[in-house]
């Protein structure tokens, strides 16, 4: 991959959305708006999302004067654009006039006019009303000098429940299955006499009908994804038919559930999302830093590692929370630099200027009821603003990452809908944060990818709780460790196919071979149980013994080394963590959820075994470290998630970029929620 800055430019983008629609009774304010958005080094803005009943307030009425001016206004300050398309809320005359446009939800009621993001993506009419105000927008502003690129809709959500989507699901089904009979054995329809004898009958799952097939929950969770992409595309075609080089996003969120990304990406020039981690709110802090990188990485691994924006973030609180914490000072920046750290190109708030009413005149923005940057959160994002100035070479440069975890949305939703050993909190994504947690200590780089990733760039691959085993993935698998590969199994690992049919023939399934175990049987432990285990190995430590929540498989080594066993409970003695040679490479197997010293026991010992190391030796306990390049330099982010000040150790000397690019070596230290971002030729 070559080092190229998202919009060709060595900039690091600074902005907000901005909203002037919600102030045109009020130029003095709009006036007073670019006066700020100098002050505060701003040069980008996400416009127009929720604009359509300012630019369209009768059918086929459009006014566009105030946006007009707006971009131009924009683009005498330097200042680039997002324009957004607006069809992520509508104009009440639509809803009137066209009830079709309004989404029916799972009891197949339709819903009234209101909220937002809750359109029926299916809608003929719907569809027409998008293309034409897009089209306007596309030929009246995609050639317009401040435009970088388009923002479409917003936060995609949901689905709809209506006829026409009832319809273009069983078209979806047909496609896929071919036949009725197929459809049938992949759904095991048999059982309860769910056997469909017309493709008539199928329904979308419902609360008030059909929701025990496991296979028709899924498919219709992935025929969404395909639906929601449709409507999207049917946004871009719409836009690049005026102009094709102008870039297109929409903007994702943490961790997202409704849809399959690594799907949904691949329709998109670039990667945006929006963060609001609750830095404050949980009792171990520790952990929101962790989980934020592990989604800024998902975010960047979604296009193969390109990097992305970060489009929305609150530079004080949110609104919508039990809680809504303000950030401590430094926090602001030390989060915005965390983004960066992991491939982030921009900085962007939610929202520019607070709104006087509504729902979000409470959510933190740039500028607060007050009307000026003479406010706390508004020195610090005048200074990050002077910052990222600063930071402008380190655009287009990439994260090199060596580990990757796998982290799969299907997968995801196939371990939530089934029901199994335990239903209460199945914790996939917490078992995948604890890998991650290890290897986030060690100031470690890791992609996170899905099943359907490469796999051959990397050295080691961490796989927990791969209970769903899609399409060629075993194999690839089984060729990655052939090829000299470490791979990171888990409990719940090989269990079903494609279509949530298990596997015959002891699990895992298809990965049984090369972890050299069989899986036989699952115990599943309250959140109050725990058993031990005890590690008889080198790589954690002989006789130590930790602890094992959660789930504990029963598993028989069958060509794998024991490295760890139970020591209590009924099945005191066997496997609890495995390794089998395979190939040129190895294959790991971790039969319970293991404390977390024995994760970073094992994560340390594979790294070692890999010669894989972050830049610093040793990081103190809430110290982060990730680092980018490009062709030139290395660039080293470290930030402070304490309220204490600490000290690293650099192992070379360094310049501090933020710091008059002064060299450094030595003893550093971050103050309390303080960063720093050096720089060392590489
Ligand atoms: C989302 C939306 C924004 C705004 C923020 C508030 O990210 O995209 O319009 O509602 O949440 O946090
Ligand atoms: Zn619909």
């Amino acid at each position: 991959m070559s080092f190229e800055p998202l919009f060709g430019k060595h900039k690091i983008f600074y902005g907000a959305d901005y909203n002037p629609e919600q102030w045109l009774d009020t130029p003095e304010i709009l006036e007073k708006d670019l006066e700020l958005m100098k002050q505060a080094h701003c040069s980008i803005m996400s416009v127009g999302i929720f604009s359509w009943a300012k630019l369209e307030p009768q059918e086929g009425v459009y006014n566009f004067e105030w946006l007009d001016k707006v971009l131009d206004n924009l683009n005498s300050i330097g200042v680039k654009v997002f324009l957004a398309t607006p069809s992520g809320a509508r104009p009440g005359w639509m809803s009137k006039k066209y009830p079709e446009v309004l989404r029916v939800w799972d009891n197949r009621v339709r819903a009234l006019h209101g909220g937002r993001h809750n359109h029926c993506a299916s809608s003929p009419v719907y569809r027409e009303m998008v293309k034409k105000i897009d089209t306007a927008l596309a030929e009246r502003y995609s050639h317009h000098p401040a435009v970088l690129g388009w923002h479409i809709s917003n936060e995609f959500s949901g689905s709809c429940h209506c006829e026409y989507c009832q319809k273009r699901f069983r078209e979806w089904l047909k496609q896929k299955y071919k036949t009725l009979d197929n459809l049938n054995k992949a759904y095991w329809s048999t059982f309860w006499s769910h056997t469909y004898s017309s493709w008539d009958e199928i329904e979308s799952p419902s609360s008030i009908g059909e929701s025990a097939v496991h296979a028709l929950n899924l498919d219709w969770k992935r025929f969404n994804t395909e639906l929601c992409m449709d409507f999207c595309k049917h946004e871009i075609d719409t836009v690049k038919a005026v102009n094709p080089a102008l870039p297109v996003t929409t903007n994702f969120m943490e961790f997202f559930y409704d849809y399959d990304y690594f799907e949904f990406s691949k329709i998109l020039d670039f990667i945006s999302w929006d963060s609001y981690p609750e830095w404050h709110v949980y009792k171990d802090e520790e952990k929101i830093p962790v989980y934020t990188a592990m989604n800024h990485d998902l975010m960047r691994s979604l296009k193969g590692g390109k990097p992305f924006v970060l489009m929305e973030e609150t530079p004080t609180c949110t609104n919508w929370r039990g809680l809504s914490k303000l950030k401590k000072p430094n926090m602001n920046t030390l989060g915005s630099l965390q983004a960066m750290a992991h491939g982030a190109d921009n900085i962007q708030y939610f929202q520019w200027r607070k709104s006087r009413g509504s729902s979000e005149k409470f959510h933190g923005a740039f500028i607060d009821h007050v009307g000026h940057l003479d406010t706390r959160a508004g020195h610090e994002e005048c200074e990050l603003g002077a910052k990222l100035e600063k930071l402008g070479e380190i655009a287009g440069s990439l994260v090199d990452a060596k580990v990757a975890i796998v982290f799969d949305t299907v997968n995801r939703w196939a371990i939530d809908d089934a029901q199994g050993p335990r239903n209460c909190g199945k914790k996939y994504l917490e078992v995948c944060l604890d890998y991650y947690k290890a290897l986030w200590k060690k100031g470690v780089n890791v992609d996170v990818i899905d099943e359907t990733c490469p796999l051959d760039k990397y050295k080691v691959v961490i796989a927990p709780m791969t209970y769903m085993i899609r399409g060629d993935y075993a194999k690839r698998v089984e060729k990655f460790v052939q090829n000299g590969g470490h791979y990171v199994s888990s409990f719940w690992s090989g269990i079903v196919d494609d279509t949530d049919l298990c596997f015959l023939g002891g699990f895992p399934g298809p990965l049984k071979e090369i972890l050299g175990i069989w899986d036989e049987e699952i115990e599943a432990l309250g959140d109050d149980e725990s058993v031990q285990v005890k590690s008889i190995c080198d790589c954690t430590g002989f006789n130590r013994c930790f602890s094992a929540t959660h789930l504990c498989a029963l598993i028989h080594a069958q060509g794998a080394k024991v490295l760890a066993e139970y020591d209590s409970d009924f099945f005191k003695g066997m496997a609890a963590a495995t390794v089998n040679t395979y190939g040129k490479g190895k294959a790991y197997y971790v039969a319970s959820r293991l404390e977390e010293s024995f994760i970073d026991a094992l994560v340390g010992s594979i790294l070692k075994e890999n010669d894989i190391h972050g830049p610093i030796e040793t990081l103190p306990f809430d110290v982060s470290c990730h680092t980018r390049y490009n062709d030139e330099y290395e660039y080293v982010f470290l930030g402070n998630y304490s309220s204490k000040a600490q000290t690293v150790l650099l192992p070379c000397e360094c310049t501090d970029i933020l710091n008059h690019n002064k060299s450094v070596s030595g003893q550093v230290t971050l103050e309390p929620y303080g960063s720093l971002v050096l720089k060392h030729k590489r």
